[in-house]
């Protein structure tokens, strides 16, 4: 008995010794909304995960991918910390990816060096979180990237006032900032900004603000969720749609899965986006195919899902690199201008920012022939990088 121990004490030595990797379990904590108000869109990092493993397997090289999840359901930094802190410390998590809010995000900043993890953002949409450390990469989004667009299509379509109304927090100041910069250079003018708490759910008072403005149009942007459902929904029964003031959004408002519950309220809407379910590409049928089967119900199924799809890409190209071994600094050097062919189109990871580089359509919500909804792509803005970043210099 003892001698077999002692060969295998020896060989683990010397397989350790010679760099060799074994075949491990290598953990990855997400962090998002899992349950209250923005379930589903923590259902849809999930759905994004769970396709991604299906299609891809849940083996790199050796090593066995394992997920865990932890729950925030709304914007919370401190448990936010205090969860990521536990996976890293207690559950010995490698990554740190998923985190919708940007507070929740940023809360987690800190930790990463010393914990030698990396952060891959599946959603969190403020400009300023990759700055925050040299370990964070995101898929998804900013919220410059998807507002600037939009001002000049509001301006082409012939708007020259309009009233802007974002979240009062990260990707809200960012969006009225990236929207303001770019409709003023084309000659428009913002005639009056309003920042509403996060917190705000009755948007009558707002929607009278619009009206008394004397703008031909509104430009908005919330979280996606129920604040986007009811903020539209507001749009229209408080008679902004009759009384023709027009509606010009980052695709956040018009998320598919808003769409059965916003019926012909959102028809025409314009907004946009990295990202249309609809979008037709080979790679996007697939991920579709498999996402809408790991989310069950498929008109659930919406944006958080391919920054999720994407970052489990990142991940995986991060384990390849550093061959399980948990080198963080290395792991993220390895994708830096890493570019393929996401479900949206094609994309890069930008090497100085490691913000995603990537195509932002112009997208209206059209009516199937079946009675459904969905965003439609109208015009693409090629190779999109983050303006915010840019404007921050
Ligand atoms: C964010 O908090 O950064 C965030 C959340 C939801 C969105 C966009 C940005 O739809």
């Amino acid at each position: 008995m003892k001698r077999i121990a002692m060969a295998a004490l020896a060989a683990l030595a010397l397989t350790t010794m010679s760099g060799i990797a074994s075949a491990d379990t290598i953990k990855v904590g997400v962090v998002g909304p899992f349950s209250g108000p923005f379930a589903l869109q923590g259902k849809n990092f999930k759905a994004g995960i769970d396709a991604y493993m299906t299609l891809n397997g849940n083996t790199v090289g050796d090593d066995t991918i394992e997920i865990l999840y932890r729950d925030v359901p709304q914007p919370d930094p401190a448990q936010s910390r205090a969860l990521a802190q536990e996976l890293v410390v207690k559950e010995g998590v490698q990554y740190l990816t998923g985190f919708y809010f940007t507070p929740d995000a940023m809360a987690v900043t800190p930790l990463l060096e010393q914990a030698n993890v990396p952060l891959v953002i599946m959603n969190a949409a403020t400009s300023a979180i990759v700055t925050k450390s040299p370990l964070v990469v995101r898929t998804s989004f900013t919220t410059w990237q998807t507002s600037t667009p939009i001002a000049k299509v509001a301006y082409d379509r012939g708007v020259s006032k309009i009233i802007s109304v974002v979240s009062d927090y990260g990707p809200g100041v960012d969006a009225e900032n990236a929207f303001k910069t770019a409709f003023e250079a084309a000659g428009g003018t913002v005639v009056e900004a309003i920042r509403m708490p996060l917190s705000t759910n009755d948007f009558s008072p707002i929607m009278q603000r619009i009206k008394d403005s004397g703008a031909q149009a509104v430009f908005a942007f919330l979280p996606s969720g129920p604040t986007t459902l009811g903020f539209v929904k507001a749009y229209n029964q408080n008679g902004l749609k009759q009384a023709g003031i027009q509606f010009f959004a980052p695709g956040d408002l018009t998320q598919e899965s808003d769409l059965p519950a916003l019926g012909d309220t959102a028809e025409g809407i314009l907004t946009t986006f990295h990202y249309a379910v609809s979008h037709d590409s080979p790679e996007n049928k697939t991920f579709v195919e498999a996402a809408q089967k790991a989310i069950g119900n498929p008109a659930e199924l919406s944006f958080p899902a391919v920054g999720a799809y994407d970052a489990m890409h990142v991940i995986y190209k991060m384990i390849e690199a550093t061959g399980g071994e948990q080198d963080a600094q290395k792991a993220v050097d390895a994708v830096k201008g890493l570019a393929w062919q996401s479900p949206r189109g094609p994309v890069e990871i930008d090497p100085e920012t490691r913000h995603i580089t990537q195509n932002i359509y112009l997208r209206e919500v059209g009516k199937n022939e079946d009675g459904t909804y969905y965003n439609k792509e109208i015009q693409t803005f090629e190779k999109q990088g983050d303006p915010g970043l840019a404007a921050a210099k």
